[in-house]
């Protein structure tokens, strides 16, 4: 039968020494969701992110993407087919402006050489045009065009995160990872910050969403995967999620308020 997720994973297996970072993880994604990975500290979720980009090789397992299989794939080819990220901590060119942070997302699908760059050729004025586009569109949609020429270094710490976002929206993914995005943020943040997600995938880009605020991650996603020690606790529903035992007894508490 022919798989039509848009991501599916299976039997992926990641150590680190005698640590099993990811003991066995399987589950797929169909394309034009919000999908949420959470779980305690250690658990596995920004592992997982960096295996999906190609930065670690995994032991076993296979990644399929749209069809195609990622494990083996480097980092740039990976970025090539379509998947996006933003990272645990802030990597931002602080002296740069947000537009030429944002551009830098789009040269991952930049096509031409560096010796047509050093040549100035038509390519390269014409792909620069386009990289400029699509950056803008990205600002446009991170709400950031009013910021286009400012220092990233000299924005609050929430509208650096969205330079991230706009960073990785530029490359133009089919797929984006959010390791954390509104680690940092206060509450009027991390409300804008679930529009913005919402309108992400409104523009058709499929989310994969690690998260610990939990009234944030109950409200946005339509499906969640829990991991705990590198395996996966539970998968379903927020509402599935929030009634089961075993995710309560693990990560969820029971005191958790999931209004935000
Ligand atoms: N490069 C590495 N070298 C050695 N151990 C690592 C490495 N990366 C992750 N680990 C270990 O793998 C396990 C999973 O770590 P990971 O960073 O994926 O957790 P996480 O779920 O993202 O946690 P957090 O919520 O704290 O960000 C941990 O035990 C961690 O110490
Ligand atoms: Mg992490």
């Amino acid at each position: 039968m022919q798989d039509t997720n848009l991501l599916t994973v299976e039997g992926l297996e990641q150590s680190f020494g005698g640590v099993m970072a990811l003991a066995g993880v399987s589950f797929h994604t169909p394309e034009n969701l919000i999908y949420a990975i959470i779980g305690p500290n250690g658990a596995g979720k920004t592992t997982l992110f960096n295996v999906l980009c190609g930065f670690y090789q995994p032991a076993s397992g296979s990644l399929r993407f749209n069809g195609q299989e990622l494990r083996g794939r480097p980092p740039h080819r990976i970025a090539a087919l379509g998947i996006a990220r933003t990272f645990q901590n802030l990597q931002l060119f602080f002296n740069m402006t947000v537009l030429e942070n944002v551009m830098v997302g789009g040269h991952l699908r930049a096509k031409t050489g560096l010796l047509a760059a050093a040549l100035r050729l038509p390519q390269v004025r014409h792909e620069e045009q386009q990289l400029r586009e699509w950056a803008r569109e990205a600002l446009e949609l991170c709400e950031l065009t009013d910021h286009a020429e400012h220092p990233a270094g000299a924005l609050p710490y929430g509208l650096m995160k969205r330079v991230e976002m706009a960073r990785a929206l530029a490359a133009k993914p089919r797929l984006l990872l959010l390791d954390e995005p509104a680690a940092g943020l206060n509450d009027t943040e991390t409300m804008a910050l679930r529009d913005l997600i919402q309108r992400i995938r409104a523009s058709g880009v499929t989310v994969l969403l690690v998260e610990h605020h939990m009234p944030l991650v109950m409200s946005v996603s339509d499906r969640l995967l829990v991991l705990d020690y590198g395996s996966v606790l539970a998968e379903g529903t927020p509402a599935e999620i929030q009634a089961n035992p075993r995710v309560i007894a693990a990560y969820l508490g029971g005191a958790v308020q999931y209004a935000i």
